[in-house]
């Protein structure tokens, strides 16, 4: 189990208890977390699951794969910490981890 804080474009935060094994992405959809979309069901295949890592998690949370970066360029407001929620597998370690919604998806 990890807590996760989604915090919400307009500043909302949301704090989730998430299962290991589950992705970020469908504990955003399962609380009911606005800003991210998810078209694609969580193949990476859309980029609207796209968030914004906290800085202080960029190293746990690692670096993405060649496929979620081929898929990040069709993201909106892409940075160095963009990941896409539904390619972060929740651990233990990720106990406390803090995203951001971008304002928008796509
Ligand atoms: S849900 Fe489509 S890329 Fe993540």
């Amino acid at each position: 189990m990890a807590k996760i804080t989604f915090i919400a474009s307009d500043g909302t935060t949301y704090n989730v208890e998430a299962e290991n094994g589950s992705t970020v992405m469908e504990n955003a959809i399962r609380n009911a977390v606005p800003g991210i979309e998810a078209e694609c069901g969580g193949a990476c295949a859309c980029a609207t699951c796209h968030v914004y890592v906290d800085e202080a998690w960029t190293d746990v949370v690692g670096e993405p794969e060649a496929m979620e970066e081929d898929m990040l360029d069709f993201a909106y407001d892409v940075r160095p910490n963009s990941r896409l929620s539904c390619q972060i597998k929740v651990r233990d370690a990720l106990d406390g981890l803090v995203v951001r919604v971008p304002e928008r998806q796509g």
